[in-house]
């Protein structure tokens, strides 16, 4: 039946109340346990609710969980790739049992949902990682969430939709299943391939789009995502005015484009098979798949966490049973002397094959490098360029890292002086002193304290960051998780540049400066970093300084030359 095919599970669920109903459930929450929803959850709602993430009615319960976990299906058999979890606080979990209403609120305090708690239960989030990503690495960034963002209880229930969670921006390019498929309806478009995506898209995607249509003579939807992607992802924004201009470049009413809030989870098979799902949801009769589909990158010995071709795999097995069709894509290359796009096992020996990458055109863009026409649309360039100026006019933080008394502070002032010199910017210094006397007094050193500590630190140095200045950060941060996310923070609006001050703990022992270690030594301060506080060192920080051999003079100008080398700083 083209379009008009069944949803997954065969009901497309809307578990939102009719508007009286709703003002009324919204009123007998007010006075439940109450759930503030987080970015990944938000997104996870609004798909529960609008029907994306059909058949669900509410996040797993436990058998559904494990079933899912070890199966990839609900325990009623129907397949079911991604375990969409509501996961809460030990604390929040000790006020609520089963059979308890909980309102869910968004970011602003507005109920989105009411939840009738069924199981409550504390997930073996290992064999999560295993079961569902095939790893427990934590380089890969589904883990990285399980094992260091997301809270430890699992609380799973029906949902009843009190008021969808609102978008400010792109209204005109939302549209939940139903309104979708009433679309695909009145243009009568009966067959319509999706094309998801998380990365603006230049002329090659075009090209697949194109072919992948062709193909199957159907429509296209241009369907990406702009809920949460993978760290340091182009923003949606950007992504979606890139977008906006690719589509003038199609034929007329052939293609339309519109905006998935999905939380991606980079889950590569299993992510692609989910993928499918929605978009069956959406009314979609086919999905491209490509080369890596939602891969992760690579693990912690530099190996790709998944084949290049395992997604396209797992969905053939199940495409049958899926009733949506894939249309597979090998990488597109330019072959320069037929001046077209080719599939890469289309070319032969006498093909110049030109391209260029994802980080080839980071590169360029940081650089102001040129961008050929072959590669991208003038627009789209434009657009980029926009929103990532080259290195010397974006924003960075230098964040130091180290024991107590190894230095960081002095180097920081260093470096701090040294910029100021050279002037033209606006600089924040954030040592670590500093910051516990006006962001932090009340914070002591406990693992909590000192994450949260130090995340404060990451949220102003990222508003930094993206107002195009600088900040220089100096706290010990002991805790590589910790780092990792701040670096995840700021990344996406200019530079993060650890700095790892790697002078040794006898050393800053014997230094001393404050006193502090001989009071350790006593037990008259307890949790001291080094002594009987953990300091996990950093791996892949972008500098070490030891500062047994250079004085804090020519680490801060080691600093500048790096600075220089890598482009934020002429
Ligand atoms: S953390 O872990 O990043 O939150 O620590 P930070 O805020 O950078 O610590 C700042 C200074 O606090 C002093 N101090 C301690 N350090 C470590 N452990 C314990 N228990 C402790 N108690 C007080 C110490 O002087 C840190 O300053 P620096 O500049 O690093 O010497």
């Amino acid at each position: 039946m083209g379009a008009f095919k069944e949803p997954h599970g065969g009901e497309l669920r809307n578990l939102y109340l009719p508007a009286e109903q709703a003002e009324a459930e919204k009123e007998a929450a007010g006075g439940c346990a109450s759930w503030d929803l987080t970015d990944r959850q938000l997104c996870d709602i609004e798909l529960l609710l609008n029907g994306a993430f059909s058949p669900l009615g509410g996040f797993l319960n436990k058998e559904d969980y494990d079933s899912v976990v070890k199966t990839m299906r609900l325990k009623s058999g129907v397949l079911w790739p991604m375990p969409i979890t509501l996961d809460v606080s030990e604390d929040f979990a000790e006020t609520i049992k089963t059979g308890d209403k909980v309102a869910l609120r968004d970011l602003e305090g507005v109920i989105v949902a009411t939840m009738t708690v069924g199981d409550i239960w504390t997930p073996d989030k290992k064999v999560e990682a295993e079961g569902v990503y095939g790893t427990s690495d934590d380089r890969h960034p589904a883990v990285h969430y399980l094992n260091n963002i997301a809270h430890p209880v699992y609380v799973g229930g029906k949902l009843k939709g009190v008021e969808a969670p609102t978008h400010y921006d792109f209204k005109h390019l939302r549209d939940s299943p139903a309104e979708m498929r009433h679309r695909l309806k009145k243009l009568g478009w009966r067959k319509v391939v999706a094309f998801q995506t998380r990365n603006p898209m230049h002329r090659a995607h075009q090209e697949i789009t194109l072919r992948a249509a062709r193909d199957v003579e159907a429509n296209l939807l241009i369907h990406p995502v702009v809920g949460m992607t993978k760290p340091g992802d182009v923003d949606h924004y950007t992504r979606v005015r890139c977008y906006e201009h690719i589509l003038a470049h199609y034929p007329e009413q052939t293609s339309m484009l519109s905006l998935l809030p999905l939380a991606m989870r980079m889950g590569g098979p299993r992510e692609a098979l989910w993928h499918a799902i929605i978009r069956k949801n959406y009314g979609c009769t086919h999905i491209i798949i490509g080369r890596d589909h939602a891969g992760p990158g690579k693990d912690s010995s530099g190996e790709d966490f998944y084949g290049p071709y395992d997604a396209q795999e797992l969905l053939k097995q199940h495409e049958e049973e899926l009733d949506i069709s894939m249309v597979p894509f090998q990488m597109m290359v330019y072959a320069e002397n037929r001046a077209q796009y080719i599939a890469i096992d289309e070319a032969t020996d006498e093909d110049q094959v030109l391209n260029i990458s994802g980080t080839e055109l980071r590169r360029r863009l940081q650089e102001g490098l040129e961008i050929p026409e072959w590669f991208s649309f003038p627009e789209v360039v434009t657009e980029l360029r926009r929103t990532h100026p080259p290195r010397h006019k974006q924003g960075f933080t230098v964040f130091f890292t180290g024991l107590s008394g190894s230095g960081k502070s002095t180097i920081a002032n260093a470096l701090m002086s040294k910029l100021m010199e050279i002037g033209g910017r606006q600089i924040s210094l954030l040592d670590g002193d500093i910051v516990r006397k006006n962001l932090s007094s009340e914070l002591g050193f406990s693992k909590e304290h000192r994450d949260l500590n130090i995340r404060r630190i990451g949220f102003v140095a990222s508003e930094i960051t993206r107002n195009g200045g600088i900040a220089i950060c100096a706290p010990i941060a002991p805790y590589a998780a910790t780092r990792r996310q701040v670096r995840e923070a700021i990344a996406p609006f200019g530079g993060f540049i650890e700095i790892h001050v790697s002078t040794p703990l006898e050393i800053c022992e014997e230094r001393d400066r404050k006193g502090l270690y001989a009071l350790a030594r006593v037990g008259k301060i307890k949790e001291f970093t080094g002594i009987s506080d953990p300091y996990e060192n950093p791996q892949n920080a972008e500098m070490v300084i030891d500062t047994i051999g250079i004085s804090p003079d020519l680490a801060a100008h080691r600093i500048l030359v790096k600075l220089e080398s890598m482009g934020f700083i002429r």
